[in-house]
Formats: C-alpha cells, sequence, structure tokens
C-alpha cells in the first residue's frame, strides 16, 4: 500500500476537514473571522475523545492529580501578578504602503537593492511630505520597480503627483525591515499584547477592564490553597484543566494551528523545593531513572518525568515516537517564569512544531500570587518538617493543535483495486480507534430487504450503549465504507443473507471488516461487543 504524501497535503487535509465535517471555518456565512474555527459533527467527537482520554489519563488514573474547571474571565490583578499584562506580547509591524500586520520575528530575511527617499513633492500644488521611505526590490532590477511603489506611499499620503526625492540606492543583506510580499518599508517593531480585553458590568471604564484568559495555568494557581484544602493531596500533586485560551495572534496561520480562540489541557504540578526534597537523602544522580517517583527527585527529575509521561501518553492514541521531536528551550528563549521548558514537536506537513510545552516554572507564580493577593501560598510539609511555596513543573499542552496533528497523522491516500479490477486511490483517516470519532459503522447489505434492514437496525441497538455507532444503508457497500474511511471508522459490520442464515452455519454472524486491512472477518453478533471492546478501549 503505497502511502503518498506531497507538497499540496494541508490543501487536500483542509478540503477533507470541510468535506467530511471535521473543521469548518467559523461564521463562513459571512466570509468567516480569521483566527477562529469550528468543529463539526466528526470534529466535535474527536475533539472530545482526545480532552476525555486526557482528563482520564491525569486524573482518574492516577491518585496525586485532581481536576479543576474555572471561570474564562478573572479577576484583572491576576494578569498583573503573572507578568501578562506587561511581557505577553510579540513585536509587531505594519507594512507602511499596504498597512498589512506582521509578527516582526516571523518576517523571512531578505536581500537586495534597497531604494531611499528622503520625501517628496506634489508637482502640481507643491505640497511637501518630508517622510522618509524606502522599497527592496531584487539586486539588479530597473529603480523604475521601486519608484512605483513609493510613489503610491507619497499618493496615500496626499500628493496627487509626487515627485520623489533625495534617492539614493544601498544593496542590503538579510533585512528584516520590507514586507515580502510588496518591498515596502515596515514600521519599527511595537510590543503588541496578545490578551483580548472586555468589560465587566455595564460601564465601560479602566476600572472595570477584564481579559479572556490567555492560557488555563493562572486559574490553578490562584485556586491553589482551596484545592489543597478540599482535596486530601500532599505535595508533590497535581491539579490539571481543561478549557478556553484566547489570544489576538497578529497572525493566526497553518489552518488551526495558531487560532484566536483555542482549548489547552494543563497541569500544574506541585513540587518541593529541591533543597527541602533532598535534605536528608540528598540528590539523584544525573542518570537516575525517571518512570517511578522518588522522594527525593528535585525539578530536573519531575521535569524529565512528566516529558516521558507525556510522550507516552501520545503513544497510546497512535502519535509515535518518531512522528514526534524534542526541543529544549535555550536560556535566552525561556518565558520570563521558566528555569527549563520542552517543547514537544510535531513534524507538521508545514513543519516541524509545537504541540505542548513542558516548563518548570520554579515557585515564580506562587509567589507572585502571594504577593499581589496578600495571602499566603506557602505549604506545610509534614513530612519534611518543613515550609514553603511549592515548585511547579507544567506540561501545557493545546488541543487544536493535537487535533490537526491526529488529522495529519491519520490523513493517507492509497491505491487499491476496485470491484471491476481497476485501480482507485482511496483516502482513509487512520486514526488510533480509542480517538476514532466514529468507532463502528452498521450496514444492511441492501436498503430494499426489509429482513437485513431489521438485523441491521437490532445490530445497531446492541452496539449503541458500548461505542459511538453509525448506521449507513443508502448506496452501494464499497462508497459505504469509503464514507466511513474518509472518516476515519475503524470498524465496520455488514449484515448479508448469511447473517439471515442463507448459509445455515453462518445464521447470526456478520461480517467485520478492518479500515486498515480491509480485511474481513466473520463474527458472531454475540460476540460483537467484547470484539469490539477490546480494541477500541
Ligand atoms: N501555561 C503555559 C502556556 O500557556 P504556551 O506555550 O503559551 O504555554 C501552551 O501554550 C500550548 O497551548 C502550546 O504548546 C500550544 O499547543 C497551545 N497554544 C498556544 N497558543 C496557541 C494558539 N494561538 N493557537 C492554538 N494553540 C495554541
Amino acid at each position: 500500500m503505497a502511502e503518498i504524501k506531497t507538497q499540496d497535503i494541508m490543501e487536500k487535509i483542509v478540503s477533507l476537514c470541510k468535506r467530511r465535517g471535521f473543521i469548518f471555518q467559523s461564521s463562513e456565512v459571512y466570509g468567516g473571522i480569521n483566527g477562529f474555527w469550528d468543529y463539526g459533527p466528526l470534529g466535535a467527537e474527536l475533539k472530545r475523545n482526545v480532552k476525555e482520554r486526557w482528563w482520564e489519563s491525569m486524573t482518574r488514573q492516577r491518585d496525586d492529580v485532581v481536576g479543576l474547571d474555572a471561570t474564562i474571565i478573572m479577576h484583572p490583578r491576576i494578569w498583573e501578578a503573572s507578568g501578562h499584562t506587561t511581557t505577553f506580547s510579540d513585536p509587531m509591524v505594519d507594512c507602511l504602503l499596504s498597512k498589512k500586520r506582521f509578527r516582526a520575528d516571523q518576517i523571512e530575511p531578505q536581500s537586495g537593492d534597497a531604494y531611499f527617499w528622503t520625501g517628496a513633492q506634489d508637482r502640481e500644488t507643491g505640497k511637501a511630505v518630508p517622510e522618509p521611505y524606502s522599497v527592496l526590490i531584487p539586486s539588479g532590477k530597473d529603480a523604475e520597480y521601486a519608484r512605483k511603489p513609493a510613489r503610491q506611499f507619497y499618493q496615500l499620503r496626499g500628493l496627487k503627483s509626487p515627485a520623489l526625492e533625495g534617492e539614493r540606492m544601498e544593496p542590503v543583506v538579510t533585512s528584516i525591515r520590507y514586507n515580502p510580499e510588496n518591498g515596502s518599508l515596515l514600521t519599527e517593531p511595537r510590543a503588541f499584547n496578545l490578551m483580548f480585553k472586555t468589560f465587566v458590568g455595564p460601564v465601560e471604564s479602566e476600572d472595570n477592564v477584564a481579559y479572556l484568559r490567555p492560557e488555563t495555568a493562572q486559574a490553578i494557581f490562584v485556586q491553589f490553597k482551596n484545592v489543597l484544602d478540599v482535596a486530601r493531596q500532599k505535595v508533590p500533586f497535581g491539579i490539571c484543566q481543561i478549557g478556553k485560551a484566547f489570544r489576538n495572534e497578529i497572525n493566526p496561520r497553518n489552518f488551526t494551528f495558531r487560532s484566536r480562540e483555542f482549548e489547552q489541557m494543563e497541569l500544574e504540578f506541585f513540587i518541593r523545593p529541591d533543597d527541602v526534597a533532598q535534605a536528608s537523602l540528598g540528590a539523584p544522580p544525573d542518570d537516575a531513572p525517571v518512570s517511578t517517583p522518588a522522594a527525593n527527585w528535585g525539578w530536573k527529575e519531575w521535569h524529565k518525568y512528566w516529558v516521558e509521561e507525556r510522550v507516552r501518553w501520545y503513544e497510546s492514541i497512535g502519535l509515535t515516537r518518531d512522528s514526534l521531536e524534542f526541543y529544549w528551550q535555550k536560556k535566552e528563549e525561556l518565558a520570563h517564569y521558566a528555569k527549563a521548558t520542552v517543547d514537544i514537536l510535531y513534524k507538521f506537513p508545514f513543519g516541524t512544531q509545537e504541540l505542548e510545552g513542558i516548563a518548570a516554572r520554579g515557585d515564580f507564580d506562587l509567589t507572585q500570587h502571594q504577593k499581589f493577593s496578600g495571602k499566603s501560598m506557602e505549604y506545610f510539609d509534614e513530612e519534611a518538617k518543613s515550609k514553603y511555596v511549592p515548585h511547579v513543573i507544567e506540561p501545557s499542552a493545546g488541543v487544536d493543535r493535537l487535533i490537526l496533528a491526529l488529522i495529519c497523522n491519520a490523513y493517507c491516500e492509497e491505491t487499491v483495486t476496485d470491484d471491476k479490477g481497476s485501480p482507485e486511490t482511496r483516502v482513509v483517516m487512520r486514526f488510533h480507534p480509542r480517538i476514532a470519532p466514529v468507532k463502528v459503522g452498521v450496514f444492511p447489505l441492501l436498503k430494499n430487504r426489509p429482513d437485513l434492514v431489521a438485523k441491521a437496525r437490532a445490530v445497531r441497538e446492541l452496539l449503541r450503549p458500548h461505542m459511538s455507532v453509525f448506521y449507513d444503508e443508502t448506496g452501494a457497500i464499497g462508497r459505504r465504507y469509503r464514507r466511513q474511511d474518509e472518516a476515519g471508522t475503524p470498524f465496520g459490520v455488514t449484515i448479508d443473507f448469511d447473517t439471515l442464515g442463507e448459509k445455515p452455519e453462518l445464521l447470526d454472524t456478520v461480517t467485520l471488516r478492518d479500515r486498515d486491512t480491509m480485511e474481513q472477518s466473520r463474527v458472531r453478533i454475540q460476540d460483537l461487543v467484547p470484539t469490539l471492546l477490546a480494541k477500541i478501549t
């Protein structure tokens, strides 16, 4: 089976997502809204399955993590304490000609001939605009290529017939000062805060400003004491949350990868400071195994442990270790709160990009909230006989990015032979059965045979309490299989004449088709539930 992965794979994926109802553009009938996406029937199921598995593995399968579900709008002081009001910004530049906005750190460096002017004067009225301007064009190209946009620039500033002044040319190398799309000079970079602002209550004043949370993490820090009081947990332990986050990204791009509204799955795992953990037992050796937590683990061991846990989780939903990469952020790249951060990256068709960040945040957040709220965030550790502000390891994953990775990972085109022996392309979404939106398709062989239809409906009712089932009786059976292949449904059950006893030894058996191998086996109806449950859990 030859898999085809081509350059235009993203276009095919985006088109399949719309065609099959995984992802739609938000507000599409009004032309869409940049950076916002909706999940259709299959996408909503896929997303729900992924979030449920994360929640299950974080909370119900562990003794040391509990959950939280906090509000999106919180007290604005939280964002002062966390540093978001002052530092949560991206450098932004605008094209002086088209006004298009870019993230300064995402401009491709360019080389060529840069033309500069000191200003321009209107040939008819004599009006002067002494504003300097510059245009970059490929080396050796005629100067007229630069002068044309320059005249447009001065026309936009009120000169009908501008005569350019003070022209000079200088070759430039790897400059990021020019718009890669039209060569126009960009503005100087300005910091742009990514938080969405709103007002709480009827009065739109500075006193009532609030923010849509840009991360779910801060709610966990500010509820640390409340959770501690009720959850009967001792450090080390964690609090996790799944929820919406909002960032007014300058350039949303790569389909859902960088959106303005998205969901996060975050864990804040509270640990002892190294000196407390290692007071009696000393630090573990650098090469200590990190599979089973030990009492003297410091932040480095816990950090490695969580990276490994998270990779194992990704494997459990079908992302192999080979499809991931790890990036240890350099000192100068670290966020203001982080001692170390490992990014788990996925090899998307548009490049290898971050899925999840696992940060060692020290005691930064709890200490800040202690300072800003005046409420103690200290913890008395009875075992260690010590009082301290716990340190934190934070695995923070984006749901939407993960959904996109799972969709890219699942997408497969292969050439198969159709009923008439001719080659045809089969598009199949090879989701891991655990996360597949629909687990099983149920098909009566023929729609116009009431006995087949009745039996198929009975099989659907048998399966429905245990898994998501899609019943389809319309069209040729081969087309119905293909539709479910595109939806990523891992199994298909067909009710045929043998089910009804045409061959008496096959009475009450069905064919079970495997999406990936397309092989079919005969299974007794009474064995269907356990057979399928063993494959999808
Ligand atoms: N609390 C830490 C934190 O929020 P982050 O690296 O800014 O860290 C964590 O975000 C994860 O959230 C990212 O790894 C990514 O998966 C997701 N994420 C961040 N910004 C996003 C965006 N604009 N669109 C989609 N997902 C985003």
